[in-house]
């Protein structure tokens, strides 16, 4: 089956600056070129789950070094065609690789116009179980939701309003893990997993909705029909079931939840205000396994492990803290392992590059794996190194283009600093009073460059405590 399509070998037609042609005028890479970008940067990235990953493909890819190739091929491609977006032809659909950080960053500034976040790849594959999802929505409907998706979230702040019982919530599930870890010795992801789980349940619609495991295999169910996208048919009746539970804990608010402040945050009639809370429980799963890398490289850097439990002691472990140095460990988390690999921007019109044109429906793709470690521009390549993310280097990070982590722009995270408080609260109730040994492969060394891939679904540790 042939996935691409390019003129030929060498690389493609002169660009002719200004002309009309609705293809554009930017020049593709050869064919050769174009498979191995299908072969090395996309298909690892789908076969590993786009929507929710998958345990054997995740392994593959780990044990293969796949998406260490797919970030040397970007290299490659940069060093020979330069930084312009690359255009590919993939099964008929024009994407454009987007390789450098100033046109990352227009590209994510200029959202939802000219470049819109819902693009089809992914609201065909969202639809199954957040059909109003702020992401795939469009113009009007789109500000409505983002406006009330924000307010909600508190998007600027760094403690959010219920930020007190988050902490109560986080603090009392990572005591109960850690007693079971204390029992066994050891900590694997599956008991991470359910413990995360119940967090995001109590956090998200109160603590009625812990146990219900049924809610959270219902959206499972639903996200590996999303893997596949339109080769998959929809699931309506399960998609029907999932959203009437989500809507019974919506209709009874439990005080401190995002449930509650859903129900007491007014929008305009269509924002479909309980329709954006699956997003929120899909999305918080990607914050769980940035959690367990960030223990994972923590129970292997003793430098940075020391100043994580330093922070983790100082002051008050009950009362909200901003912990900066933890979220700097989560922040790196994402950057050396993006939870978000393909972040995507649909053209609703043509747009023009230093080197030519791009057709309107072009789908912009930034492959953050390469952005975050290979990028000229992201000096710390293959390293942890949280402190770029904290006021001691003036945040660093933050001003670099490269680094995005957390998208960027109009249609950025708004969720970012929810998430990054609740991850590095529970990173400060793990690592207090416990110490963690890595029992699984691959080992992780501070001499040594972090791997590509971490698949955190093998991720276990032997638990003492101090
Ligand atoms: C480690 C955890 C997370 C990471 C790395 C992350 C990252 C991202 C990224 C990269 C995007 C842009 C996606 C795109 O353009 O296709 C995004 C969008 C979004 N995220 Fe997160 N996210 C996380 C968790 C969360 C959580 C827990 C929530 C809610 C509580 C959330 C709410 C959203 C929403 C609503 C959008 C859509 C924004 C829009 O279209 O305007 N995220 N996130």
């Amino acid at each position: 089956m042939r996935l691409t399509e390019s003129s030929s070998d060498a690389p493609g037609k002169p660009s002719t600056p200004g002309a009309q042609d609705p293809w554009g005028t930017l020049p593709p890479p050869g064919a050769r070129e174009a498979a191995g970008v299908v072969a090395d940067v996309l298909l690892p990235v789908l076969a590993g789950g786009v929507i929710v990953r998958r345990p054997r493909a995740m392994a593959l890819v780990e044990r293969t070094g796949w998406d260490r190739r797919g970030v040397d091929r970007m290299r490659a491609l940069r060093e020979r065609y330069g930084p312009g977006p690359l255009p590919l032809t993939v099964r008929g659909r024009s994407y454009a690789m987007v390789l450098d950080p100033q046109d990352a960053r227009r590209v994510l500034r200029e959202t939802p116009e000219p470049f819109s976040p819902a693009t089809w790849e992914k609201r065909s594959a969202l639809a199954q179980f957040q059909p109003h999802g702020v992401l795939i929505s469009g113009g009007q409907e789109r500000t409505r939701r983002r406006e009330f998706v924000e307010e909600v979230l508190e998007t600027p702040k760094p403690l959010h309003d219920i930020a007190s019982r988050l902490t109560g919530v986080v603090r009392e599930e990572a005591a109960l893990l850690l007693e079971g870890a204390e029992r066994s010795g050891q900590l694997r992801w599956e008991e991470f997993d359910a413990a995360w789980w119940r967090i995001v349940r109590r956090v998200v619609l109160g603590d009625a909705a812990r146990d219900d495991t049924t809610l959270t295999a219902q959206l499972g169910a639903l996200r590996s029909a999303a893997n596949w996208s339109l080769a998959s048919p929809r699931r309506r009746r399960l998609r029907s079931a999932f959203l009437a539970r989500v809507r019974s804990y919506a209709a009874r608010p439990e005080p401190g939840s995002l449930a509650e402040r859903v129900a007491r945050t007014p929008a305009p009639a269509g924002t479909d205000r309980a329709g954006q809370i699956p997003h929120w429980l899909f999305a918080y799963d990607a914050a769980g396994m940035a959690t367990v890398r960030a223990l994972a490289v923590l129970a292997t850097h003793p430098e940075p492990a020391e100043q994580a439990r330093r922070e983790a002691t100082a002051g008050q472990p009950d009362t909200p803290r901003e912990l900066p140095f933890l979220r700097g460990c989560a922040l790196e988390s994402v950057r050396l392992w993006p939870t978000t690999p393909l972040i995507l921007r649909e053209s609703t019109a043509q747009t023009s590059w230093e080197g030519g044109t791009l057709p309107a429906g072009t789908v912009f793709a930034l492959y953050t794996p390469y952005l975050h470690r290979a990028e000229p521009a992201a000096p710390y390549g293959d390293s942890f190194a949280p402190r770029q993310w904290t006021e001691e280097t003036g945040q660093e990070a933050r001003a670099n283009p490269a680094l995005v982590p957390f998208s960027s722009g109009p249609a950025g995270c708004p969720g970012e600093n929810l998430v990054l408080f609740t991850v590095s609260t529970l990173l400060a109730a793990l690592v207090e009073g416990h110490q963690y040994t890595l029992a699984s492969h691959p080992q992780l060394r501070p001499s040594a460059p972090i791997p590509a891939t971490l698949d955190h679904f093998a991720l276990a540790f032997r638990v003492n405590p101090l």
